[in-house]
């Protein structure tokens, strides 16, 4: 769907050419496309200035139908992840006009302060995303663009023309999270979200294990199955493996995957509980991730652990006040049935822990409102006692711009885990700081194994669609862990 090209732009015909225009600054080489900058600057003042476009279509100098300018904004300002929205915005319009294909004129990287991969990386994710439409359930669809050509200097071309496939990995995987997120809960039960997600990777190449609940029950997954006592949907446990031959490096990843999270006896009010599909971002954005880390061919070995469950209410519920043992035979009270997050993670991390020995552990999950309230709903928490962990993937999200913020994990928190009857509780006694008490209950389950775990609750859905994302999942985590992978 992405394909470079540096073809005379006289003669190539296509239904639109993108041109991105910079309000203080030249930022293309190419001398037919100044021209074009500069008729538009001609004709209507146009000067690029954020947000403003301007479509003309009397261009017989060249060979695209209609020709189109988009506004960057200042030179300063110019970034990565400015590019990137460009090229989403770019993508809608055209397909708002229902065109099939287009052409976006790639600014020259040496008139950037960019590399020419990053900008390239840049201007095609954000195409690629801002082609993706979830119309699953509606009628009448919009076709998305089928080709989207990128316009390059010959020169700069040259060494990026692997580029195309590696990005096509990353962002389908991306696209495919979204879609598991934005699927209705009664169409991804977890016994279906499970069969989507095998079935997925192992069309991608990586084997798929699903532990069903006979087997969770013989393996005492004791918390797990707490979660999943009130649904009539059965608990999975699924693990995907990257093995590629010779790897060494051995990395676990965890997804938190509630297919609906009712709250349980805890019941959640109206207002807090419509958009609980999406509780099971972390599961998408880990089945995500190991399909492009796949796609991608990375050379580390990657298994991810993937709880599915529905947290629901019935006379089978888990009560406020029940313990259960978790699979590493520890007790733990049941203060709050919504806490389930944190229950189904901690059998999961533990088993990963003993089984595979990994050399670092990372665990996504829509784990907290707190840690909405405290970073807002386009930043994740991360918490991990190892700073160079955490480093490493706030370094990644500054990449792709998934933004992620480092937490505390301070010690003297962890009292307000202790239960009178259990050896820990699975809420503390406040509201406040629930994002850290939260991390504080997955850390007594980790022992001394690299851990960080990334509170997603807030940037893993959007309720208004972006310049590059439609309402709904966003596929957050996805780009960052393949980012991630890269750099461990
Ligand atoms: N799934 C929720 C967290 C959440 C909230 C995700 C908002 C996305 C948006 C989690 O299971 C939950 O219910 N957490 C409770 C914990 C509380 C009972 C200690 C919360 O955040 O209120
Ligand atoms: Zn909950
Ligand atoms: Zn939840």
């Amino acid at each position: 769907m992405l394909k470079l090209t540096s073809r005379d732009l006289t003669r190539t015909p296509v239904e639109a050419l993108v041109i991105p225009v910079c309000q203080d600054r030249d930022i293309h080489t190419d001398p037919v496309i100044a021209a074009l900058i500069e008729k538009a600057a001609g004709q209507s003042g146009f000067k690029g200035a954020p947000e403003s476009e301007m479509v003309y279509y009397q261009a017989p100098e060249i060979r695209a139908r209609r020709i189109v300018l988009l506004g960057l904004g200042t030179f300063d300002k110019l970034d990565a992840e400015v590019l990137r929205r460009f090229a989403g915005k770019a993508v809608k319009k055209c397909i708002g006009w229902d065109l099939s294909e287009t052409m976006i004129a790639v600014p020259a990287p040496s008139k950037l302060k960019l590399k020419a991969e990053t900008v390239l990386s840049a201007v095609q994710e954000g195409a690629y995303l801002g082609n993706h439409q979830f119309e699953r359930y509606k009628k009448s669809k919009h076709a998305c663009l089928k080709r989207i050509l990128f316009y390059m200097d010959k020169k700069a071309a040259g060494k990026l023309r692997r580029l195309s496939r590696r990005l096509e990995s990353i962002c389908r995987a991306t696209v495919l999270a979204r879609e598991w997120v934005n699927t209705a809960p009664n169409d991804k039960r977890p016994h279906q979200l499970a069969a989507s997600i095998v079935e997925t990777s192992e069309k991608a190449g990586l084997s798929a294990e699903v532990m069903n609940k006979k087997q969770l029950k013989r393996k005492k997954f004791g918390a797990t199955l707490a979660v999943a006592a009130g649904s009539d949907s059965k608990p999975q446990l699924i693990v995907l493996k990257h093995r590629p031959e010779g790897a060494k490096k051995n990395i676990a990843l965890v997804g938190k995957g509630v297919t609906f999270d009712a709250g349980g006896i805890n019941l959640k009010p109206t207002g807090s509980i419509e958009l609980m599909k999406m509780d099971m971002a972390g599961a998408a954005a880990v089945a995500g991730a190991m399909i492009g880390i796949a796609g991608l061919g990375l050379d580390l070995k990657v298994t991810a652990i993937i709880p599915i469950v529905e947290n629901m209410v019935s006379g089978s519920a888990t009560r406020p006040g029940d313990i259960v043992t978790a699979y590493n035979g520890k007790t733990v009270e049941i203060g709050n049935t919504d806490a389930e997050g944190r229950l189904i993670l901690i059998d999961a991390l533990s088993w990963a822990i003993e089984t595979l020995k990994p050399d670092a552990i990372i665990d996504l999950a829509t784990l907290t409102g707190a840690c909405v309230v405290a970073l807002g709903e386009k930043i994740a928490g991360v918490f991990s006692p190892d700073d160079k962990l955490t480093g490493a993937i706030v370094e990644a999200g500054r990449r792709t711009d998934e933004r992620c913020w480092p937490m505390p994990l301070p010690d003297d928190y962890k009292e307000q885990l202790k239960s009178d009857f259990a050896d820990f509780i699975n809420v503390g006694p406040t509201r406040y700081g629930g994002a850290l008490t939260a991390a504080l209950f997955l850390k007594e389950f980790v022992g001394n194994t690299r851990w960080a775990h990334i509170d997603i609750a807030g940037p893993a859905y959007s309720k208004k669609e972006t310049a590059y994302c439609p309402a709904g999942g966003t596929g957050f985590g996805v780009r960052l862990l393949c980012e991630l992978m890269r750099r461990l």
